[in-house]
């Protein structure tokens, strides 16, 4: 008797085998194990003249090591908490957040510290933010690495200065490294502030609304600038913006809406066989860890979903069927 499994079924799995991966799954393991960033429902309450606002309220997020997201969201709706909180700079209310493989809850004051120079780097939208007015744009790179806090011999010295050229060369600006930042237009200064956010390697770069005060056309070359260090550096890149024309040019855009990561959309190229490229794009909702769905509000308008849903298993789908109960 041959044992030679039916044609196709190794691919496809049989409705059995979905149901016992269904209960093996149900198996505690570690969330977001291998990303880049972690967070599980965070919660952020500020207070401010006796009224709490809940800026974050159980976000979920995960970025995969050496990917570019885009953040999305209208104003107040929580995406520079959030990013101050992955920056090391404010600490969550609740809930876990962990970057690089570090808890950001668990940071002592000094550990804290060394995370804001060594793990990440930033980049404020306030172009005048992000550098030193009185060092040069070379002296404003090589600041982070001295403060590193290794000992200053020659080597380091020469190795700082190798970095400080080689970083400056990815961004376009070698030839303006001895200029201060009241030289430099508003686009050379961001890409100054990026190569100072670059300096220490950091594992991830987070910038907040870079592009906010620039024109167009310096955006984009801005927003190119971060795209050639995601790929050249592999440095997981993570940048809220409100430019639409920036979310509609990388793989990842996620949207925050009411302090909660509520649907992303992803975009991938395919080349046929003709060297055509076709970009297709694709909303998705979220799912958290516990299962639960934010549906949009059109598609449950449309059936008059209300309080509960059938749900049934099929073998490559979920179907939801209006409660036939009523
Ligand atoms: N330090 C603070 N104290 C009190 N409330 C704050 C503080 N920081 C932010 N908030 C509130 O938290 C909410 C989220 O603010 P946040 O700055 O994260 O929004 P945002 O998405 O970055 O908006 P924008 O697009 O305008 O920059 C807002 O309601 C804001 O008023
Ligand atoms: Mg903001």
């Amino acid at each position: 008797m041959s044992t030679e499994p039916m044609p196709g079924s190794a691919d496809v799995p049989s409705l059995q085998e979905l149901r016992s991966r269904a209960l093996a799954a149900a198996a505690p393991r570690p969330y977001g194990a291998d990303a880049a960033i972690a967070c599980d429902r965070v919660v952020k309450i500020f207070t401010a003249d006796r009224v709490e606002v809940q800026a974050l309220q159980g976000l979920d997020l995960t970025v995969d090591r050496g990917d570019l997201v885009a953040l999305v969201g209208a104003s107040g709706s929580g995406k520079s908490t959030l990013l101050n909180i992955l920056a090391g700079l404010d600490a969550p209310t609740a809930g876990s957040a962990r970057v690089d493989g570090r808890d950001l809850l668990a940071m002592s004051a000094k550990e804290r510290l060394r995370y804001r120079r060594e793990v990440v780097g930033f980049v404020w939208q306030q172009t005048a933010r992000n550098l030193m007015p009185f060092l040069t744009a070379e002296q404003n790179v090589a600041l982070p690495m001295q403060l590193r806090g290794e000992r200053s011999t020659p080597a380091a010295a020469r190795r700082r200065r190798q970095r400080t050229a080689e970083l400056l060369e990815a961004l376009d600006i070698g030839e303006l490294a001895r200029r201060r930042p009241a030289e430099l237009s508003g686009g050379q200064q961001q890409r100054v502030a990026i190569a100072v956010a670059l300096a220490n390697e950091p594992a991830v770069l987070l910038a907040d609304e870079p592009t906010g005060e620039l024109d167009t056309d310096t955006a984009a070359g801005i927003f190119d600038a971060f795209r050639t260090v995601n790929r050249e550096l592999a440095t997981t890149v993570v940048i809220v913006t409100h430019d639409p024309m920036v979310a509609g040019e990388v793989r990842r855009t996620v949207a925050i809406r009411d302090g909660r990561t509520s649907s992303e959309v992803l975009r991938r190229t395919r080349i046929d066989e003709h060297g055509t490229e076709t970009v297709s794009e694709r909303e998705y909702v979220m799912l958290d860890r516990t299962g639960r769905v934010q549906l949009p509000a059109a598609f449950l308008t449309a059936l008059g979903m209300q309080h509960r849903v059938a749900a049934d298993l099929a073998t490559d789908h979920i179907q939801l069927r209006p409660d036939d109960t009523a």
